[in-house]
């Protein structure tokens, strides 16, 4: 059975966490897109796990994990990750496989990716990892796939400086190479994550275009980059936020615009804390915007959505979310495709409720507040989908499964 995970809103939105607990009954998980631009957090008995590149089921010392054909992978950067999960005691030898269609970023990539975006008019605010350049050189078939590490000829075409850091890194390589699509379908009576990176807002086609990443993490990168075909798609999930963030430039309808010392904004940022993993920026906040929420499912087909950060408003009286967008003198649902028009919008609120009460203890549906419910239920009812996790906590345990993503329907 495969079950397909991506984030629902601009990244960030707990991937990591959910995958990590939904992988404890998976065999294997593949992460499909994105490169070190990701930061997925793992928080497990006290003990805080940032991965870049390495699939969320790692801790489990039982599970096997795949980097698949979409992702983009520095060499230096993945061993440096696997040398640090050892020194934490995870033992990754024999668990960690590449599929071989994967491309190779080189270390001259980050530099030029932080120049391009030093030299736009309006800067995409990059994680300056090289993503973007190893995406356009595969885009214009220029790039090192990890199976060319033995094509003497593609290889004899690269810069001297190039060739030489591949060679450094290739009898590392090598053993982790696989033919990913060839080891699933072989595999095809396994239960199989697929772990998005980013979220259905950062996709290069779908997301806020150009303020986006330029990998696949929509929910058909499972299939085009993960070694599967669609029809072999079971369940997918949506993981978002009870608010909203974002790392980087681009439109954000419902940002807070006061991010002074007190405000909701910086509270919801220490409370939740809201700093990105991989840069340690500090990220932009604002309430759920459901009009995107709801455009993420329709795009994606989510079958179920994952609430995650619930605990944050734990304390809050009330809070709002964005329901409509006032766009010139209309207001629209629909998600617009134009920058000038999501920068106009003026957010249509609505006011909830809060449950003042911890609830990082809650375990099951019935030990939530009436009101965190009610936000639970409006949210089902405006994006027409079922939340069937909800996460109020960043450990393992602080997760209320409703439904089980493991069950075929
Ligand atoms: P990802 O990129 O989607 O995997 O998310 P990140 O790891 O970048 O950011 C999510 C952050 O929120 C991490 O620090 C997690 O440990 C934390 N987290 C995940 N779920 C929850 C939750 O339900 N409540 C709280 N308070 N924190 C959470
Ligand atoms: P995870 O997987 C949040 C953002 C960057 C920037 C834009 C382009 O942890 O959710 P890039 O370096 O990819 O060319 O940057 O995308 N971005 C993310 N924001 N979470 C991420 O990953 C992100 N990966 C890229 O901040 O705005
Ligand atoms: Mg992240």
């Amino acid at each position: 059975m495969n079950v397909v995970i991506i984030g629902a809103q601009w990244g960030d939105e707990g991937k990591g966490k959910i995958v990590d607990y939904l992988a404890q009954d998976a065999g294997i998980v593949v992460r499909f897109s994105g490169g070190a631009n990701a930061g997925h957090t793992i928080v497990l008995s006290g003990t805080t796990y940032a991965l870049h590149l390495i699939p969320s089921g790692i801790l489990y010392p039982d599970k096997i994990v795949f980097l698949g054909s979409g992702m983009v992978i520095e060499p230096s950067a993945l061993f440096a990750e696997l040398d640090d999960l050892k020194s934490k005691g995870i033992q990754w030898e024999g668990r960690v496989f590449i599929s071989d269609r994967a491309h190779l970023v080189l270390p001259r990539y980050r530099q030029l990716d932080k120049e391009l975006d030093a030299k736009r008019k309006n800067p995409i605010g990059t994680t300056g990892r090289g993503i973007g350049v190893a995406y356009a050189l595969k885009a214009s078939r220029d790039g090192v796939r990890l199976a060319d590490l033995d094509n003497g000829e593609l290889l004899s075409n690269l810069e001297d400086e190039d060739r030489a850091y591949l060679d450094q890194w290739a009898d590392k390589l090598r053993p982790l190479s696989v033919d990913l699509a060839s080891y699933l379908h072989q595999h095809q009576n396994s239960w199989t994550l697929f772990e998005g990176a980013q979220g259905a807002l950062l996709d290069i086609d779908t997301g806020t275009y150009p303020f986006v990443s330029s990998g696949m993490s929509c929910a058909a990168g499972a299939a085009a980059q993960g070694g599967i075909g669609p029809r072999s798609i079971d369940r997918i999930l949506g993981v978002f936020k009870a608010y909203t963030t974002r790392v980087g430039n681009g439109p954000f309808p419902t940002e807070f615009k006061d991010d002074t010392p007190g405000s909701l904004s910086n509270y919801i940022r220490t409370k939740g804390h809201e700093y990105g993993t991989t840069t340690g920026r500090p990220r932009r906040c604002g309430y759920l915007d459901l009009v995107a929420l709801r455009y993420a499912c329709m795009v994606n087909s989510i079958d179920r959505l994952v609430l995650t950060h619930l605990d944050v408003y734990d304390a809050l009286p009330e809070f709002e979310a964005c329901v409509g967008y006032r766009i010139g003198d209309k207001v629209v649902q629909d998600f617009p495709a134009s920058i000038k028009d999501l920068e106009s919008a003026v957010p249509v609120l609505k006011r909830f409720e809060g449950w003042q009460q911890p609830i990082e203890n809650c375990q099951s549906w019935e030990d939530l507040p009436l009101k965190a419910k009610e936000y639970v239920d409006f949210i089902e009812d405006y994006t027409q989908t079922p939340i069937s996790i909800i996460s109020v906590g960043s450990e393992r345990r602080k997760t209320i499964i409703r439904e089980s993503p493991w069950i075929r329907s």
